[in-house]
């Protein structure tokens, strides 16, 4: 059990069970869980089967995870599904998780009725058409839930967003919009893509690697990091709640001194 104290990656059991640890009281829960969801090739590569079934059982692994995050209250939860840098994975293999992607509302509109918007993250660049008319319309279907933001991070890539940002702040500049003297980090928050985002709390990635991956860098900041063995579609929702719970018992400083 105390597995979950060590440093680095974390082996899971299978069936996710028996990974309660005691809650710190006063301690928050993170409003905003972000997951690297790695692992689907090397999980079907284990299996005799193609990399393309194991992003379909990735995708089928993301309605327990749904689950647990509704039952743990989580406000935000933001899904790395596909980066700026996979496009120099096999042409058959991204045209599958553009499949994917364009069924993002048959999907996410099962949990409309629990509360669940849909929110895009990331580029149009290099994106079909269909895909961006998806997920365009997946975020209007689901538009006036409210119990939990599921944030679809797809075409994502950290530094992209940045530039991109950075971009339309020079343009209010340039246009007489917006004072150079006051761009600070709030203004530049406020100007990212879903600017009503909070920053990251607790930052999850399965399959043992211990890297970034150009994922949310602005916003991961001072995200809480959890590394764990599991490959995403054998990670379940009570993995997460266990996650939450080790969450809680880290102690945040923010650059601070607290006692303790
Ligand atoms: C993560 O699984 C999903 C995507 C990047 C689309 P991977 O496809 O990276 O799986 P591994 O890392 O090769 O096992
Ligand atoms: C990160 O996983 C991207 C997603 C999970 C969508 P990768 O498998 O692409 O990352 P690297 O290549 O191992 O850093
Ligand atoms: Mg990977």
């Amino acid at each position: 059990m105390a597995r979950w104290l060590l440093r680095g990656a974390v082996r899971l059991p299978e069936n996710g069970t028996d990974l309660r640890l005691p809650t710190a009281p006063g301690d928050s829960r993170p409003r905003h869980v972000a997951v690297i969801m790695d692992g689907n090739g090397r999980w079907a590569t284990r299996r005799g089967l193609s990399r393309v079934s194991g992003h379909e059982a990735g995708m089928r692994a993301l309605s327990s995870v749904l689950d647990g995050a509704l039952e743990e209250g989580i406000e935000h939860l933001s899904l790395f599904c596909f980066s700026t840098e996979n496009w120099s994975r096999p042409h058959a293999e991204v045209t599958a998780l553009m499949r994917l992607a364009e069924g993002a509302y048959d999907f996410f509109g099962g949990y409309v009725d629990r509360g669940i918007r849909f929110w895009w993250q990331g580029s149009e660049a290099r994106l079909p058409s269909e895909v961006v008319d998806a997920l365009r319309e997946a975020e209007e279907r689901t538009r006036q839930s409210r119990t939990m933001t599921v944030v679809f991070c797809f075409n994502h890539g950290g530094r992209e967003e940045i530039a991109r940002t950075a971009a339309e702040l020079a343009r209010r500049a340039v246009t007489g919009r917006l004072d150079p003297e006051a761009i600070d980090e709030s203004v530049f928050s406020r100007h990212l893509p879903l600017p009503d985002l909070p920053d990251i709390d607790m930052l999850i990635r399965t399959s043992g690697e211990q890297r970034i991956s150009n994922f949310m860098l602005w916003r991961a900041a001072y995200a809480e990091f959890f590394f764990v063995d599991t490959l995403w579609p054998d990670f379940t929702g009570d993995h997460l709640r266990a996650l939450v719970t080790a969450f809680m018992t880290r102690k945040r400083r923010f650059g601070a001194v607290t006692s303790g």
